[in-house]
């Protein structure tokens, strides 16, 4: 079969990425522009500047993706663009963008989801990984759990029923003077720290064994960490003197977020019957997360991917290797929808991903 190139193209967020993807598993380039820098003055993503960001970079990036890869537009196949979920504003720079692009050169536009995305990611970092797995995904906007039945076919079996894993890492971070992103400064903080100091609330949810909760746990952090300032500021008068046990509030704060997540989908693997369990979304470069579903699956006899960090938050890699599936559709998987688009293709910020099935056998 004839190789397939696609340029896929990222602005859902706060990261301007484009890449280019030959047969969704082999990157040729990976051009990734970062907003951090400024976001971090706000402590959080600003949605009006992320979308303007996007509008300065956008040029730069894709021609530095092409010229990366060593190709021209002719030996693009189809350019693919995430429309969503994401800020509504960032998503349409992309999709303008790739609207444009597909338009001039003639070429397929794919929309991609965003989820579906971070999921394909592992099949860039193992070339021979096919499904059916488990795929737990946890990023800054979502936290899923989702049984890949084949490629594009994804049920979910479990989401966030408030806030996602990550953001809970980013508003904990922030109160504990970590700077934005909290992801990695909270991950590096715990190294330091006794995961056992504090013993923080796990959500349970009746009747949905595989949906999250993370803004109980957000609270209980925040409240405690606010009646210990409260009380160290009566004792000696000056706040600038507070000293918070930052180390192990980050360790034990992870510790409840990655066993909630470690039971759910080892819990879930089982009752689907997945030999193989692989992470995504930018929660999943957190290392105290990685040993321990790793120690999982091993003691289970499963098989663990993790892609590299780089993989596991916003690229568009990962766009173009998700919309390689779906060039193929159907061919490739009956049940798979075409993402295939035309030039009325919109940003969706709510889109959704799959079928939600609590039940699987029985
Ligand atoms: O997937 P991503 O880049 O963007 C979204 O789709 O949201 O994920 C970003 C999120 C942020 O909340 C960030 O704090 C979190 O992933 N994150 C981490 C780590 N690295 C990034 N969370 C925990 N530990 C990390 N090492
Ligand atoms: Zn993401």
């Amino acid at each position: 079969m004839k190789d397939v190139c696609i340029l896929g193209i990222e602005t859902s967020c706060d990261e301007t990425a484009a890449a280019v993807v030959v047969n969704g598993r082999e990157v040729k380039s990976d051009r990734i522009a970062s907003q951090i820098d400024i976001h971090t003055i706000y402590g959080g993503v600003v949605p009006e500047i992320a979308s303007r960001k996007h509008v300065e970079k956008i040029t730069g990036v894709v021609g530095l993706a092409m010229k990366d890869a060593g190709v021209q537009a002719s030996d693009i196949d189809a350019v693919a663009v995430t429309y969503g979920p994401g800020l509504v504003g960032a998503l349409l720079v992309g999709v303008s963008f790739a609207k444009a692009l597909s338009f001039a050169w003639k070429k397929e536009l794919i929309g991609v989801h965003h989820i579906e995305g971070h999921i394909c990611a592992n099949f860039i970092e193992y070339p021979s990984l096919t499904p059916p797995f488990l795929c737990l995904v946890a990023s800054g906007g979502h936290s899923h759990l989702v049984h890949v039945r084949e490629y594009g076919v994804y049920e979910i079996i479990g989401q966030t029923r408030d806030d996602a894993a990550g953001e809970a890492f980013d508003k904990v971070a922030r109160v504990l003077g970590l700077g934005y992103p909290g992801g990695p400064a909270i991950d590096r903080a715990a190294r330091e720290g006794n995961a056992e100091a504090f013993s923080f609330p796990q959500a349970k949810i009746p009747d949905a064994p595989y949906d999250f909760s993370f803004s109980g746990l957000k609270s209980t952090v925040l409240n405690l960490v606010n009646r210990m300032r409260m009380q160290d500021l009566a004792r000696r008068e000056e706040a600038s003197q507070a000293e918070l046990p930052v180390a192990d509030l980050a360790a034990s704060f992870q510790k409840a977020v990655v066993d909630v997540l470690c039971t759910h989908t080892m819990e879930a693997a089982r009752e689907y019957d997945c030999a193989k369990i692989a992470i995504a979304g930018g929660v999943a470069s957190n290392t105290a997360l990685r040993a321990a579903l790793s120690a999982a699956c091993e003691a289970e006899g499963k098989d663990f991917y993790a892609p590299k960090p780089l993989l596991c938050t916003d690229n568009a890699a990962m766009i173009a290797s998700a919309a390689y599936f779906s060039y193929l559709a159907p061919a490739l998987s009956q049940d798979a929808p075409t993402r295939r688009a035309g030039l009325d293709l919109n940003a969706c910020p709510n889109l959704s991903l799959g079928t939600r099935e609590r039940r699987f056998h029985g």
